[in-house]
């Protein structure tokens, strides 16, 4: 997006917005379309985390993230693993976008903004506020609520309504831990 201020001040810079986004929610799409519009290229970077167990794969993830973001030409999606600084240097950004929720984000995103900062005190991280509609909502949320069938059309992009109704179902069959598949 060009500032008029100051032209192309932003349109060269490359930001990498990092998270599990296990599934990807509205919340998470709102930030990468505004984060889109205000940097030149945008990367989303799904953390392989082992540790937390995901219903999703990374791999699966990036797919579901891909079609949710077909029309954003400037937008990049990818995984990586290790210190997101490393990551973002590797990629050339100078910013790591957070969105921020409520006060209680802020706290968990303070502290690793500011070892980020010790870490690679070059890359620079910004918050975009989530929008209202969305100040309440999480991954895990949308999870809880799709396991207990209630209704999700309006919190989780079409194609992750549909994915996720669809490895619930599977769970529900195979119940965790019998499958030989990540994340299913
Ligand atoms: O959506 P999440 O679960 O809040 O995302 C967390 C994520 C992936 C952004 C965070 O775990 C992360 O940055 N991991 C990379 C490891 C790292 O660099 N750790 C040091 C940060 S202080």
């Amino acid at each position: 997006m060009m500032n008029e201020a100051h032209p192309g001040y932003t349109e060269g810079i490359t930001a990498v917005y990092p998270g599990s986004f296990d599934p990807a929610t509205n919340g998470h799409l709102d930030i990468i379309r505004r984060g889109a519009g205000a940097f030149g290229r945008l990367i989303v970077a799904v953390g392989i985390n082992a540790g937390k167990n995901p219903l999703f794969s990374a791999s699966e993830r990036v797919q579901l993230l891909s079609e949710a973001c077909a029309d954003l030409p400037n937008v990049a999606i990818t995984t990586f693993d290790g210190l997101l600084v490393k990551f973002a240097r590797q990629q050339g950004a100078k910013v790591i976008l957070k969105g921020l929720r409520a006060v209680s984000d802020f706290e968990y995103e303070f502290q690793m903004a500011l070892a980020n900062r010790r870490l690679a005190p070059d890359v620079e991280t910004m918050f975009m506020m989530t929008s209202a509609e969305h100040l309440y909502l999480s991954s895990s949320l949308v999870k809880e609520i799709a396991r207990l069938q209630g209704d999700i059309s309006v919190l989780v992009p079409e194609n992750v309504e549909v994915r996720l109704k669809e490895r619930l179902l599977v769970q529900s069959v195979a119940p965790l831990g019998k499958s030989e598949e990540p994340g299913v």
